[in-house]
């Protein structure tokens, strides 16, 4: 069989293999009946158990950092050497679609097996090694702090973040501990610029714009930078019955819907801007209560920080504004910034390339969403591949879901893409 026709059946049985491995892994989760994985959960063990057994069959060693990060490493043509990091996150947000985080991680790992296939039959090996990594939370579900196991290997990794608690009142470090990992090896975890080539994290869009376009990858430009906060409004919890309508009621949960009204009106005023409460806890939460306090979640984006900071701060007044007039006290907790990010431009480019080589356009396009690779920019140059998202690219849903085909496409990208890194690294050395 021709070199080519060999390597596209080798691809297609690649990516036959990342779709079951991705049912495989969906099966790992807390809840018996729906995808549910947190940061360093139980069935995280299982995944981790799964991905070790597939990265030693393709001569990849593996370790697991002290955030539960698991790193598998397939060696350069010579060691020591730097590293080409590919990969994505393990964990899920509840109630989770099967491919988010995972299809990222599993297709790493389809690149490194399509290498190692064509070393062992006498191909010379890469100038740098290859590195897939599985990140133990980038949701931010349990502790409600995004990119924790990225932030670690990135170097920004803040000691603060061990006292956060999650909803059962767990600190992170127990949760570490309890996991087996060690606190106090988290500046361990930490790479050095000179030890990293860049970063590639092949991601699905999670919204329905390459759908639209009928393409099936997308390169992304940046990452929109986000706003995430708690708000919790306050008021006097009274009898439901006795107390009557109007200014002697101080319901805190009325404040509240008052201001995600807003927070909408806000979404929609603003071209780019989304706006969104996901999460709320109203105490007592009782029928017959008047409710005393009503906690909720802030979440802003937009591709331009200066939109943001200003959507953010036009939204904290008004809540102020709407706690006072129904005598509530409004307090803003947990506020985390992230500033938009843009991609490298060099592997932007090399992406492109590699994506006209196939026949598709290279379509340039702001992830929405938040990334891993939000952080390891920070580290290294950095870039993600978008992958097409079928009806309308639902996500952060069991709905979600990719094209087999589109796998492939996205792994042939990426193969074509480290090839390119090599050659540009050769040139460098020549
Ligand atoms: O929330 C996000 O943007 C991502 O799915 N973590
Ligand atoms: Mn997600
Ligand atoms: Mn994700």
């Amino acid at each position: 069989m021709p070199n080519q026709d060999r390597d596209d059946t080798k691809i297609e049985t690649l990516a036959r293999r990342v779709m079951a491995r991705c049912d495989r892994l969906a099966l790992c989760s807390e809840e018996p009946d729906h995808l549910t994985r947190t940061f360093l959960s139980p069935p995280m063990r299982e995944v981790h158990a799964d991905l070790r057994e597939w990265m030693h069959s393709c001569h990849v060693t593996v370790r697991v950092d002290a955030l539960g990060n698991l790193i598998g490493r397939y060696p350069a043509a010579e060691e020591p050497a730097p590293a080409l990091l590919l990969g994505s996150h393990l964990d899920t947000v509840p109630n989770a679609g099967r491919y988010d985080g995972v299809v990222g991680v599993l297709l790493a790992l389809a690149v490194v097996e399509a290498f190692d296939a064509r070393f062992r039959s006498g191909e010379s090996r890469l100038p740098f090694a290859l590195e897939v990594i599985g990140f133990s939370e980038e949701e931010g579900v349990r502790f409600r702090t995004p990119y924790l196991g990225s932030r670690a290997l990135s170097g920004q990794w803040e000691p603060s973040l061990l006292a956060l608690r999650d909803k059962n009142g767990v600190r992170l470090d127990e949760c570490l501990d309890a996991f087996g990992q060690d606190a106090a090896a988290i500046g361990a975890a930490v790479y050095s610029p000179s030890q990293v080539v860049g970063y590639v994290e092949a991601h699905i869009e999670q919204g329905p714009v390459l759908e639209k376009q009928a393409l099936p990858v997308g390169i992304v430009s940046a990452v929109a930078g986000q706003t995430r906060c708690r708000l919790r409004f306050m008021g006097r919890a009274a009898h439901a019955g006795t107390t009557p309508m109007g200014l002697m009621r101080q319901d805190a949960l009325v404040g509240a819907a008052e201001f995600i009204g807003a927070v909408e009106a806000a979404g929609q005023a603003t071209p780019g801007l989304v706006a969104t409460v996901g999460a709320i806890t109203v105490l007592p939460n009782a029928s017959n209560v008047i409710p005393g306090a009503a906690q909720i979640s802030l979440d802003v984006r937009h591709a331009r920080n200066t939109v943001r900071e200003e959507a953010v701060a036009g939204l904290l007044e008004q809540a102020q504004r709407i706690a006072g007039r129904r005598g509530l006290h409004c307090q803003t907790l947990d506020r985390y910034d992230f500033a938009a990010v843009p991609m490298d431009a060099d592997l932007r480019t090399l992406l492109a390339e590699a994506v006209e080589e196939l026949g598709f356009p290279a379509h340039e396009m702001v992830s929405g969403a938040g990334h891993d690779a939000v952080m390891m920019a920070q580290l290294a140059p950095s870039a993600m591949l978008f992958l097409r998202g079928p009806n309308g690219g639902i996500s952060h849903h069991p709905d979600e879901t990719v094209f087999e085909e589109d796998v492939a496409t996205a792994l042939r990208v990426l193969v074509s893409l480290v090839e390119k890194v090599a050659a540009s690294k050769e040139d460098e050395n020549e």
